[in-house]
């Protein structure tokens, strides 16, 4: 993101919240990027962990606030971003191990329309809809396979979803014409993807 960010010439600021300066990854190549816009906080030289409000507190509201992180710092970083316009706060996480609090939990069979490929396939409640598609012959981009990622962002046609990922906003969901197939599912049993 950086680097996207000095190529298009946008600005940008890093606030980087880590235990020790031992466990600062890339911590010579940010350096080499530019001081400038570098926030290091390191807790065992600061004796405390970061403090997100006053950190995020000169941020003008047009800007865009991304968190990647543990549980305990995204909790403080949306709390402290609670009143900023929607869409404006965007969070990944480093594992997808709770569940996304948009799912409805339940696995339940699946049809799928892939309208480009003229294809219907049925899903059970055990397989994942980039599973399904895979088991099918469809070659789709992948990462994290846990809702993390966004790799596998699909656009829906039809039908509603149960999402279940960690990276689309509040605002994203609503529009319901994208989905991570790698966990959300159907919402009532039936999509068309354009795939
Ligand atoms: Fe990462 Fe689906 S592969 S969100």
């Amino acid at each position: 993101m950086i680097r996207w960010c000095r190529q298009n010439d946008r600005p940008w600021k890093l606030v980087y919240a880590v235990r020790s300066r031992q466990r600062t990854a890339y911590y010579e190549e940010l350096n080499a990027v530019g001081h400038e816009f570098l926030q290091f906080h390191i807790d065992d030289e600061a004796g405390e962990v970061l403090n997100v409000t006053m950190a995020l507190d000169d941020l003008a509201s047009d800007e865009q606030v991304y968190c990647c992180g543990p549980a305990p710092l995204m909790t403080a970083v949306a709390n402290a971003t609670s009143d900023r316009p929607a869409g404006s706060v965007h969070f990944e996480w480093f594992n997808a191990g709770s569940v996304s609090p948009a799912s409805s939990g339940q696995n339940s069979d699946m049809t799928l329309e892939l309208r480009r490929s003229n294809i219907t396939l049925e899903v059970p409640g055990h397989q994942s809809i980039l599973e399904a598609i895979e088991a099918a012959g469809i070659d789709h981009p992948f990462s994290c396979r846990e809702g993390a990622c966004a790799t596998c962002e699909t656009k829906v046609l039809e039908g509603a979803i149960d999402h279940r990922d960690f990276v689309l906003s509040e605002e994203q969901r609503s529009k319901g014409d994208a989905m991570m197939i790698c966990v959300s599912r159907a919402a009532d049993g039936h999509l068309v993807l354009d795939l």
